[in-house]
């Protein structure tokens, strides 16, 4: 035990016994592993649709073929999850305008009652027997490298993929996303901005497995680079840097942001060091109380500031860039008019909200306007002459080496500049800007208790916060 308060460094740390770790795991795959059953129907269900987009396709072009991609084709799909993707493939000669048409005639034609969705291009969404299908074409090219959409590099990795995984690796790239997902940073969409399936597919299989993995993760230092195939070219600056083995240009960790690297860290050593099933359950938070939350704030000392607004219609990949945009533009602008910012944060639902948790909400009336130093003869004139006379302003005078005056503040409340027109000249998401420029509603101090009925256990994530 002598070790434990030590500061590890690089040295080995101590480590759960193997035993312990196997024991979790085991339990994790009672859950997350699909029983036969589930195997049946899902290979039945995704016959049909392929025999089906197959008959669609070939009817209208040639040389179209059709394939089953994602985790549902792999055998890497958690229990319970239940998307198929299928593709289907036309040839590259087809233009773009063709393939769009075919491929929406496809889809409709492979899901009676589907509807169109558009990504890089429009296609086709459904559910049969209780699965999401999405049937999507793209073309079939010789490699990864010619694509002329994302979409279009899908099946090279699924190939690459299929060629690598056996029923070990795959039973691990379920547990290791059933650890993610427990964790947070299981996603590449925009508002997670963490680790999509295939990225995880490729880590496991990089370092072997689960286990070898969190092992790797726990002594990571970013940047951190894998280049699986060797490509050797192209360089990023992401913190993450995994280079698709289907095209050496391409970084497949490009969204995944350095708080979620770290957040897999702090889990990866926090799992060795005591293995335990709460790792690989999301974990809702319960909602704030408002009695809670003013006792955080009395506690706190801080002086919270949102400015809540209606959430623009838009979907989360458009939604939350946004947002984090507004959210840093409001900062900055409380920031550069003296209201110093401890915190803050993005809420979005029905309404959204951009919460501020400022260490100073209100200034003097006056502020320090430092000019030129005095022998800069241009702007040091122009300077003493513009304040010279004005009778609102003290001085010019002199400090150090330079003038100074002192001018009224334009704000001297957090509250009056966010009330005011220039709150819409900060950096702002398009659409956020639209809509404060329709309405907002400014929420101080004890105010944000308003809050709580559609933000509740965001509050609590705010306000109890873990890695
Ligand atoms: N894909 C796509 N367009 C879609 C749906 C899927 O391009 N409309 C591609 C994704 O880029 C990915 C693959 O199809 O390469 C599967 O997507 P997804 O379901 O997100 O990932 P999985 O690997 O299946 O992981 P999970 O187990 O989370 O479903
Ligand atoms: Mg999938």
């Amino acid at each position: 035990m002598s070790g434990e308060n030590a500061d590890r460094g690089d040295r080995d740390e101590p480590g759960a016994s193997k035993g312990d770790f196997e024991t979790v795991v085991a339990a994790v795959r009672e859950r997350v592993d699909p029983d036969p059953d589930e195997r049946a129907r899902l290979r039945a269900v995704a016959d049909r649709l392929i025999e089906r987009a197959e008959a669609a396709a070939t009817d209208r072009c040639d040389g179209a073929d059709v394939l089953q991609v994602g985790s549902s084709a792999r055998g890497t799909w958690v229990s319970g999850d239940r998307d198929i993707d299928v593709f289907v493939r036309f040839p590259p000669e087809l233009d773009r305008e063709t393939l769009e048409e075919y491929g929406l005639e496809v889809g409709h034609a492979t899901l009676p009652g589907g509807h169109e969705e558009y990504a890089e291009h429009p296609y086709v969404k459904g559910a049969v027997d209780g699965f999401d299908v999405d049937v999507v074409p793209c073309f079939r090219l010789e490699s990864a490298t010619e694509i002329r959409s994302a979409v279009d590099r899908t099946p090279f990795h699924a190939q690459y993929l299929e060629a690598r995984l056996d029923d070990d690796l795959a039973a691990d790239v379920r547990v290791t996303k059933q650890f993610m997902k427990g964790i947070g940073v299981y996603g590449s969409d925009l508002r997670t901005r963490g680790f999509s399936g295939y990225l995880t597919e490729l880590l496991v299989c990089e370092y072997g497995g689960f286990r070898s993995l969190l092992e790797a993760v726990r002594d990571w230092r970013p940047q951190i680079v894998l280049d699986p195939e060797d490509h050797g070219r192209a360089s990023f600056d992401d913190p993450l840097v995994v280079i698709d083995p289907t095209d050496p240009e391409r970084n497949v960790a490009a969204v995944c942001a350095a708080d979620n690297v770290a957040r897999l860290q702090h889990y990866a050593r926090e799992f060795l060091e005591r293995p335990s099933l709460e790792y690989f359950e999301p974990d809702d938070r319960d909602p704030l109380s408002k009695s809670e939350l003013l006792s955080h704030l009395e506690r706190r000392g801080t002086t919270p500031v949102a400015v809540r607004f209606e959430t623009p219609a838009l979907v989360e990949d458009q939604l939350y860039p946004q947002l984090r945009k507004s959210l840093a533009g409001i900062c900055q602008g409380l920031d550069e008019r003296g209201f110093d910012v401890l915190r803050s944060t993005a809420l979005a639902s029905d309404t959204s909200a951009i919460l501020v948790e400022l260490a100073v909400d209100e200034r003097p009336a006056v502020e320090r306007h430092r000019g030129p130093p005095v022998h800069i003869k241009g702007h040091a004139r122009g300077f003493y002459g513009r304040y010279a006379d004005d009778p609102d302003v003290y001085g010019p005078f002199v400090v150090e080496d330079r003038y100074v005056a002192e001018r009224d503040r334009e704000f001297t409340t957090a509250c009056e500049f966010l009330e005011s027109d220039q709150l819409l000249e900060v950096g702002l998401g398009a659409h956020v800007e639209s809509a404060l420029e329709d309405e907002y509603e400014v929420l101080v101090d004890d105010d944000v208790t308003a809050l709580l009925p559609a933000f509740g256990s965001e509050l609590r994530s705010y306000f109890e916060p873990v890695p």
